[in-house]
């Protein structure tokens, strides 16, 4: 096996070791699309991208991928156009789609969801985000992102905000973050949405120093920003969205000479104001572009076939 797992349900799986091969991968995968496009690699799989909460990049890149190894895919968007509309539980459909198809990637807005679905097939399955709880791949892309810009994923301190309390991105990149060594993880946005005290206990556990703050911004020292849209969608009280969504947002001046990385796994809502984006140090539509070389590093590994 490439890989010492079959399918990948949460950061915590990602031990400093294994992503460096996820990386050497992408690596390789990166090489080959800038040298001829594609690959045969997984021209006999079949890649099943089952998406029952909206997405753009992460159903995008991982469709992009499966082409460029020639891979084959079937689809299902929303969970209104399938048969969850009729009752029919993640284990059914599960049990059904691993007879269509050689790994199952799905993203879904129950937390907790893809250790079920996982559970429920043989076959190789990916967490593409399960509710307010992880976003593995998502944070794969992250850090290597931090690697390319900043040569670590060591001795760093990264602010994360501004919903740490419902962002699975920022659970995943803190996850993955808590496995290296000195990491400072500092966590800003409104008090509401400070990380749970579990998140934090755990994080500390692993001996990652963390702290919070109740700014908007925070620069002392910093080499990452990551910003993350406050989680409209997960709110049982409409109010305190409402209340924060503009109140909490990265400026032009604010970083302004700095060489702070600034990272958003985007969709970007209200969090970073758009004249950041020129900034040379906001890498975040970069950072979507590895989502591709990412996801067929992963496809294939996880297929246990290697260019
Ligand atoms: N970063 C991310 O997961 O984006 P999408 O929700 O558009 O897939």
């Amino acid at each position: 096996m490439i890989l010492p797992f079959n399918s990948l349900i949460s950061a915590e799986q990602l031990k400093p070791e294994i992503i460096s091969k996820i990386f050497e991968l992408t690596d390789q995968m990166a090489e080959m699309v800038a040298k001829q496009g594609r690959s045969n690699l997984l021209d006999d799989k079949i890649v099943a991208l089952l998406f029952f909460e909206p997405s753009s990049r992460t159903m995008l890149s991982f469709q992009s991928a499966a082409q460029r190894l020639k891979a084959g895919t079937v689809f299902a968007q929303s969970a209104s156009a399938t048969s969850f509309e009729k009752g029919e539980s993640i284990e059914d459909l599960i049990r059904v789609v691993e007879g269509y198809s050689d790994i199952i990637v799905m993203r879904h807005a129950q937390p907790g969801s893809a250790a079920i679905a996982a559970s429920s097939c043989d076959i190789p399955f990916i967490n593409a985000g399960d509710g307010g709880n992880e976003h593995p791949t998502q944070s794969i892309i992250d850090a290597y992102t931090i690697y390319k810009h900043k040569g670590r994923l060591d001795n760093l301190h990264v602010v994360l905000g501004y919903d740490s309390l419902q962002s699975r991105s920022i659970h995943s990149l803190s996850n993955l973050l808590s496995q290296y060594p000195n990491n400072r993880l500092s966590f800003i946005g409104p008090p509401k949405l400070f990380p749970s005290d579990e998140m934090l206990h755990k994080l500390e556990a692993s001996g990652t120093a963390c702290e919070v703050f109740d700014q908007a911004v925070l620069t002392k020292d910093v080499d990452v920003i990551y910003l993350n849209r406050l989680q409209e969608e997960r709110f049982s009280d409409r109010q305190i969205f409402e209340e924060n969504r503009l109140k909490y947002r990265l400026q032009r001046s604010d970083i302004e000479g700095s060489e702070v990385l600034i990272l958003d796994p985007l969709p970007r809502i209200d969090e970073i104001s758009t004249d950041v984006d020129s900034l040379p140090n906001a890498a975040y539509f970069k950072q979507t572009s590895y989502g591709v070389p990412v996801r067929m590093a992963l496809l294939s590994a996880l297929l246990n076939k290697q260019l």
